[in-house]
């Protein structure tokens, strides 16, 4: 926490943080998986870091006195402090402390990194509904944002869907299309063509969902960012939820349509083993997605290291 080792009971905000009062936070959600060769690897920790320090710090112009760099060392050194040398999720989240709503060119911000064992791995396969909720939109709280404070949206629609029996939901964005899952992207397939919303259609351009895109090219299936209509859910082929979270979680049913035999189908299997090889540290090409978690194990955010 702001470049120091803490006992996570030690960690502590104030109650009159514009964290705490207004969600004044942005964060990041990054899984280390074990490789086949027991090593430490932390997936797209690079990608992580960019989005957070380009994409969501800058849009609510938050600094902090640290670089990408330093909190990449500082994650693989809390890993090491917490001896944690299997698969494990890590959170990054940079927060505003005594600021208030107003603000300047520059807001400073605080950051505290937490690192938990053994996450649990993605469902097998989900059940999920068209939320009755929307997404936000982008002139009133960008989705593009990874802000804690959007999780409002993401707690309605996951309390509705549970309510109703379901695993999640799908939400639709302001003008009626596909957007994404409370915590996760969606991916189609109707005709043997992988289909995604853009990223001007209200979601968080996830990760995963650009590595799904990409994998999509190394096995030969087409793959577009389109607008998706709500129906097409419902004859889709295949559909699936990606994040970092849910890793790539087949839907096996959507408002009681089973999707295609109710098992996942062979576009989501191809995309999930693969998915699976790239994290684990078992393809080669996609070597540069990977930090290995000992290569900076020092704690503390002191020495700058390269981000993989
Ligand atoms: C709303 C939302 N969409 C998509 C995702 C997937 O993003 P990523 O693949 O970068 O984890 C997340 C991840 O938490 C999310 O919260």
């Amino acid at each position: 926490m702001n470049g120091e080792l803490v006992p996570q009971a030690e960690a502590a905000l104030g109650v009159t943080t514009d964290a705490v009062l207004r969600g004044g936070s942005v964060f990041e959600g990054i899984r280390a998986y074990r490789s086949t060769t027991g090593e430490l690897l932390l997936f797209r920790l690079r990608e992580h870091l960019d989005r957070l320090f380009n994409t969501s710090m800058r849009f609510l112009r938050l600094t902090l006195p640290y670089s990408a760099d330093d909190l990449a060392q500082a994650v693989c050194g809390l890993l090491a402090a917490n001896e944690i040398e299997s698969d494990a999720y890590i959170r990054v989240v940079v927060y505003v402390g005594e600021q208030g709503l107003g603000g300047a060119d520059e807001i400073p911000a605080g950051v505290f990194i937490l690192a938990t064992e053994g996450f649990r791995p993605a469902p097998e396969s989900m059940r999920v509904t068209l939320s009755p909720w929307r997404r936000m939109s982008d002139v009133a709280m960008p989705p593009r944002v990874k802000a804690s404070a959007n999780y409002l949206n993401s707690r309605m629609t996951t309390t509705d869907a549970e309510r109703k029996g379901f695993d999640s939901a799908v939400v639709l964005n302001e003008h009626g299309r596909v957007a994404e899952g409370p915590a996760m992207n969606v991916f189609l397939v109707r005709d043997g063509e992988l289909s995604t919303p853009r990223r001007t259609d209200g979601i968080l351009e996830g990760i995963t969902r650009a590595t799904v895109i990409e994998l999509s090219h190394d096995l030969g299936v087409p793959a577009v960012e389109r607008a998706i209509d709500a129906s097409e859910l419902y004859v889709a082929q295949e559909i699936f939820l990606c994040g970092t979270a849910y890793e790539i979680a087949p839907v096996q049913e959507i408002d009681g349509y089973v999707v295609g035999d109710g098992r996942p189908g062979p576009i989501t299997r191809r995309l999930r083993d693969r998915y699976f090889e790239a994290a684990r540290g078992s393809l080669a090409d996609h070597a540069d997605w990977l930090t290995f978690a000992a290569s900076a194990a020092v704690p503390g955010p002191t020495r700058p290291v390269p981000v993989h």
